[in-house]
Parts: structure tokens; sequence; C-alpha cells
């Protein structure tokens, strides 16, 4: 449950960090700072800092760092709510949990009922002649009505207010439909129905409230997916279409796939482990909500270049978690003419039916051979030259297997791929594990000479893809913080361009917080960042920025940022695909 924002800033404004940090260790003052040894790892000189100014703290060695919320967390060892209402009880201030509450647990209520009534009548306008067009387009895609129904599937009116007019006969004010996302305010300050003429596919939750909707166009226009914006009873990275079924399902995993019609097919042919992400990058909410269902986890992303990219995305996301993951690569299809065309678990299913979709699942792969895939992409293997790299940087990857039966079997293919030798690839990947026990050892002596390391996740957590690019990102948040007049826009349209999905979140939670008339701070980003998160931001934040010429700063990371974009996308396209369609043909 959320805190009020004026609550949290009431707060802040009653627990001076500095107060609140000289009271578990002794601070000295000096040059505007404050410092001790840290009271997080063992250490003979202060490198533990607390700032007045920012009432942010932040350690040079084990560099943790935070708000007051946060180091009470950490200090107390406390959650995010007992720390908050620790910090409360040492300010003297109530925690407003009944009257605050109730009256927003009243708002989200009614909207959830708005959001309900809204899919009822839309589900009965299918029915109806309006609903024609709609019917007609679930024939041409094959859904059958049990189907439609089970999703609870309906159509929108191809009229201006039809929904408007009947939600506000029924009640609902148009402030409600508003902050449901229902209807949208045109130029002229008068408002329309957000979703006209599509076909209807309300999100619910798993615990079965109608939280938001999708809708697809009926013919080849765009926007092709209109989903609802954000909403006091929505947010998009927590939730995933279809779990509301999948969680009750008997098979043993559940499947992960990018479009909310791909899981519809899946379900009507008999997988009912299907969920969808919506067509966004997974995030860390998703995962653990899919955890809490599953023990396994199987990407299914459409088999194209970006298909290819937010598996990887997901695979690294999915590292941390406790989740067995696999694979499933659809193959792509050849047409008539002899093309080779991507396609989707959707188009898969109709071209070669579930029994087919059955063994690719029964078959899918561990992310180990996704990723033998990825790198035998990045080389053009027909030169002697370009196999010994592709042999060297493969060793890496089949290195990291821990059972020694899959390594070898794994060994073996990569040989083939390059090849070469069976024994010559296992000498590879011996070597590769050789460096692998070296390095492990050389982090565990330094562990040992700093023992408070070995507590310390962020190295290991945040990692750039693209460091060029994420000094830059760092550079456009530290001159957010510092002057957030240099942004007219908020979010910047320049974040599509970013690497770093931890920058690009913080930015946009911050540009939040400014649209909301707050100031931007770290230290209020609150529970959707991980404590190794905000310390690796608070760290951003430390380094030096000049404001002196911020609107040229800005400039310049934008232009390093936009061109990294492009040499990323760049190098993604050209090879990866060459190879692969090689090695299909
Ligand atoms: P795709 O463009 O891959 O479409 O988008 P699709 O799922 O194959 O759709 P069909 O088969 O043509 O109906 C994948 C997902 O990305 C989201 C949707 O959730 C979609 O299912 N998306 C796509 C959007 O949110 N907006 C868009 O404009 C397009
Ligand atoms: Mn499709």
């Amino acid at each position: 449950m959320p805190f009020p924002r004026s609550f949290l800033d009431e707060l802040s404004a009653r627990s001076d960090i500095v107060d609140l940090v000289g009271g578990y260790v002794s601070l000295t003052n000096r040059g505007g700072r404050y410092w001790a040894c840290c009271p997080f790892h063992n250490e003979k000189t202060p490198s533990f800092s607390v700032s007045p100014d920012t009432q942010l703290y932040y350690c040079f060695g084990c560099k943790k760092g935070g708000d007051a919320v946060r180091f009470v967390m950490e200090m107390e060892n406390l959650s995010y709510p007992e720390a908050v209402a620790f910090l409360a009880k040492r300010a003297g201030l109530e925690v407003p949990d009944e009257q605050t509450d109730r009256e927003t647990a009243r708002k989200r209520a009614r909207l959830l009922q708005l959001n309900k009534d809204t899919a009822r009548y839309y589900y009965e306008l299918l029915n109806t002649p309006r609903g024609e067009a709609v019917r007609a387009y679930l024939d041409r895609r094959r859904i059958e009505r049990r189907t439609a129904v089970r999703f609870g599937m309906g159509a929108s009116a191809d009229a201006w207010d039809d929904l408007l007019t009947a939600m506000t006969k029924r009640g609902y004010s148009k402030e409600e439909l508003l902050s449901a996302g229902l209807i949208v305010k045109g130029k002229s300050g008068s408002f329309y129905d957000k979703f006209r003429n599509r076909l209807m596919l309300p999100v619910i939750d798993t615990r079965g409230d109608v939280v938001a909707f999708g809708s697809r166009v009926l013919d080849s226009s765009e926007p092709k997916y209109m989903n609802s914006p954000d909403t006091p009873v929505y947010n998009k990275r927590r939730v995933l279409y279809g779990l509301n079924l999948a969680k009750r399902t008997k098979r043993e995993n559940l499947i992960l796939c990018e479009g909310n019609l791909d899981i519809v097919t899946l379900h009507q042919a008999g997988f009912d482990n299907a969920v969808a992400s919506m067509g966004t990058a997974l995030t860390p909410e998703q995962v653990r909500l899919l955890a809490r269902f599953t023990k396994e986890l199987v990407l299914c992303y459409d088999n194209d270049n970006a298909g290819k990219i937010a598996t990887e995305k997901a695979l690294a996301l999915l590292r941390e978690s406790e989740m067995n993951v696999r694979v499933l690569e659809l193959p792509r299809r050849r047409t008539e003419t002899g093309e080779l065309v991507k396609q989707d678990a959707d188009d898969f299913i109709k071209f070669h039916g579930p029994d087919a979709f059955e063994a690719l699942l029964s078959g899918s792969e561990t992310g180990v051979a996704f990723r033998m895939q990825q790198v035998a992409g990045k080389h053009d293997l027909t030169s002697d030259e370009s196999r010994v790299a592709y042999c060297q940087e493969v060793a890496g990857v089949l290195a990291e297997i821990p059972s020694a039966t899959e390594r070898s079997i794994y060994t073996v293919r990569a040989a083939e791929i390059a090849g070469v030798t069976a024994e010559a690839m296992e000498l590879e990947v011996r070597e590769a594990r050789k460096r692998r026990r070296r390095a492990e050892k050389n982090a565990e002596l330094r562990r040992d000479l700093n023992p408070a390391s070995a507590l310390q996740p962020s190295a290991r957590e945040i990692r750039y893809d693209d460091l060029r690019s994420a000094r830059a990102e760092e550079g456009v948040l530290r001159l957010l913080l510092l002057d957030p007049a240099l942004f007219p826009q908020k979010p910047p349209p320049e974040l599509r361009d970013f690497s770093s999905p931890l920058l690009r979140r913080a930015i946009e939670a911050l540009c939040e917080q400014l649209a909301l008339g707050h100031s931007a701070s770290i230290g209020a980003l609150g529970e959707s960042f991980t404590s190794a998160e905000v310390s690796h931001l608070v760290s951003v934040s430390q380094a030096p920025e000049s404001l002196a010429n911020g609107a040229k700063a800005l400039q310049d990371y934008y232009e390093i940022i936009r061109q990294q974009a492009q040499k990323r996308s760049g190098r993604e396209e050209d090879p990866l695909l060459a190879a692969m369609q090689r090695r299909r043909s």
C-alpha cells in the first residue's frame, strides 16, 4: 500500500538525516558534509558521508546510499512500510492509515466497479447489431465464441461518446471516467471515448479485478493496439495479461509471449498456461509475480530481431530469479514464394497446429542453447579467424554450465557449429573454466580483504550494457536533479534511446515527481526501486556535474546517447540476422 506523497514529504521534512544518522554513529563536519566510519561495513577511516543538502547518505567504501527511510531499513533491518512507521513515530506523526486510507480505498473501489461495468457493457455490445464488425473480426482470426467469453472480450462502438453517455447515465462522473483512462479530453475541452470501434480485451489481475483494457483495431490502421494508461488501479509493470486464467493451469510451467492475441490462440489450442507482457519489456515486478505461480518459465517471443533482443533482456533479468527459464524458439515460416517470414505463437498454431507447438514446448531449449545461438550470430563463421573468435567466446558461455554432462553435450554442438573437432572445443572450454575459477578466486580474495563488500549486491546487480551511452545517461539524470528547467518535456523524448533500463526508470519516476509539483529527489523514489538500485543512483548523483553550461552539456549527452543507440541497432541487425538465415537455409 503506497503512502500519500504529502505524508512522505511531511515525514522527510521532520526527519533530518544528519540528526537521524547522528543517533547511530558520531559524525564530524567537513566540507559541507558529515563523515563517520560506515555502520554497514568495517573500516578505520571514515568513508561514510551524510549530506544535509540532499538529505542523502552515501558510503564511498561499500557504496550504500539512500535517504532517511532507506537508512532505517538497512540499520534496523525493516521493510519499507515498517521503516516509514518507525520514522513517523520518531517524528511524532500519525501514519495515515485510517481516514486517508479509507478515502483512497473508496476511490479505488469506485474505479474497479466502473471498469467492471465497462467490461460488461463492451461484452454485451458485442452481441448487438453494433458488435457486428468485431464479431466478423473474431471470425477472421478464428477466435471461437467460447474463447471470447472466457477472456471476457467485447466491442467498443463506432461512436465518439457511446461509453461516456452510458456510464454517466449510471452515475459515474467525468472525473472518474478520466481517471480510469476510459475517456480523453480533446483540444476543445470536450471529452470523448478513448476506445472506439475496437475489439476490447479486459485486463484482469490475479484477484479477478478488471484493472485495465487492451484493444485492437479491426483493420490495418494505427495504432494497432491501444491500452489503458496507468491509473490508480493499474500499473502496467505489475500485471500480465492472461495470468488470471493461467494461474490455474495444470501444466508445469508458464509461457510468456509478447502479444495479447497470441495468448488467446494458445489458450484456445489447449495451452492455458500462456501469459503476455502486452508488448512491453518484462519488468522485475512481473518476474516476482510469475515466480509466485510457477517454477519454470518458457520465453516465447517473436522470432524477429526485436524478439531476440527482448529475449536476451528478459534472460538477463531472469538470471537473478529462482525460476528455471527456457526459450521456445519459433521457426520462421517459408512462404509459397520461398521467402522466410517471421511468425509469432498465433501464426505458428494456425499454420502448424497445437501438436507441433506441443513438440516445440517439450523440446524448448535452455538459456544456454539460446545464448550459444546469439554468439554464433555475432560471428561470420566462414573465415578461420572468426571461427576462432566464435570458439573462444562460446567457450565462455559453456564454461558457466555446472553439470558436466550438459556441458559436454553443448560442447559437441558448439564444435559442430564452428566446424572444429570436439577435442579442440573441449580444450577451449577447459581453458575458459580455468580463467573463470581464477577470476572467482581473485574476487574471493578481494572480499576477504574487505568483508563488507561481500554484502554488496550493487556492483553485481547493476550492469550497463553500453557503458559509453550509460555515462551520458547518468549525466542527463544529474542535470535533471540539478536543473529541471532544462527539460521542457518531462519525461524527455530522448529517453527512448537510453540503454540502461534503470536510468530510464529513474528519470521517468523523477519526472513524475516533478509533474506532481514536487521536487525531484532520489530519496523519494520509494518502494519500486531496490536498495541496491537506490544506492547506485545516489552514487551517480554524487559525481560532479557543472551547471554553468547545462543546456549545452545536455545536448552533448543526448548526441552521444543517440549515436550509441544507432550503433546498437545497426550492430544488432545485420550479422545476427545474416548468420541465423545462413544456418537455416
Ligand atoms: P505485434 O505488433 O507483434 O502484434 O505486437 P501481434 O501481437 O502479432 O498482433 P496481431 O497478431 O497483429 O493482432 C505485440 C504486442 O505489442 C503490443 C500489444 O500488446 C501486442 O499484442 N502492442 C503492439 C501495443 O501495445 N501497441 C501497438 O501499437 C502494437
Ligand atoms: Mn500476431
